[in-house]
């Protein structure tokens, strides 16, 4: 078991009020699984993707990633997790502008520890495993919008993380594009990657092995 979640609840404060958002919420994913959790806008999708991500620690619950408590961890240790061994990819891509296709991939490198040399050829192997060799040294505006989420993919998998967490990768792409982004996923998990993506659009969902759905906090 790749990711253990137990009893997950969060809720976020706006003002006087609290707004319940996760509640009593236990999920497993196993190594080499390609989960899709669906469910309306507001029903905490992205919250659970982000305490998935280490990037928020959730009100209460528990998280087992890989064996690791992850609640007990400081926050240079989740850092340090977030870096090396969790790969995200977001609904607009989050590609840098003035920055070359190769150059955005290596962006994650900046915060690991393999070399220059190492991170380079890690960079050109997940461009080349999403299909975008020829368009290394073109800026994302240049880029399709299916080309530009196959690149931010391409950014996610370069440190070979275990953990793909996607938050409606094809919210923004046409059916097309949506359908590429998809297919490059299958193709992921085909090779053994661990995937956990976000998606309001049944038909993107119908791509994973398992369709979970998230209503007013519940799984
Ligand atoms: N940082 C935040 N502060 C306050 N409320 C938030 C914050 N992030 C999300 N929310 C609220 O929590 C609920 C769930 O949000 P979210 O997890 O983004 O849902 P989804 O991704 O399913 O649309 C929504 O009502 C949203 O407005
Ligand atoms: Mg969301």
């Amino acid at each position: 078991m790749l990711v253990e979640v137990r009893g997950l609840g969060h809720y976020y404060r706006r003002g006087p009020h609290r707004i319940e958002v996760l509640d009593r919420v236990d999920m497993t994913v196993d190594r080499g699984e390609f989960v899709a959790v669906m469910g309306p806008s507001g029903s905490g999708k992205s919250t659970l993707l982000h305490i998935l991500g280490c990037l928020i620690r959730p009100a209460a619950g528990s998280y087992q990633l890989a064996g690791m408590d992850i609640l007990a961890l400081p926050e240079r240790k989740l850092a340090a997790i977030r870096a090396s061994r969790i790969g995200f990819v977001f609904q607009k891509f989050h590609l840098l502008p003035e920055l070359d296709i190769l150059q955005n991939v290596l962006l994650p490198f900046l915060y690991s520890r393999i070399d220059t040399r190492r991170a380079r050829s890690m960079a050109m192997a997940a461009i080349e495993q999403v299909g975008l060799l020829h368009r290394i040294d073109h800026r994302p505006a240049e880029l399709s919008g299916g080309e530009m989420q196959r690149a931010a993919i391409a950014r996610a998998l370069a440190v070979q993380p275990e953990l793909i967490l996607a938050d409606e990768p094809t919210g923004n792409l046409d059916r097309a594009s949506s359908g590429e982004v998809l297919d490059l996923f299958r193709s992921l998990h085909a090779g053994g990657c661990t995937i956990v993506m976000v998606t309001h659009d049944p038909a993107v969902a119908a791509g994973a092995e398992r369709i979970l759905t998230l209503n007013d906090g519940r799984l």
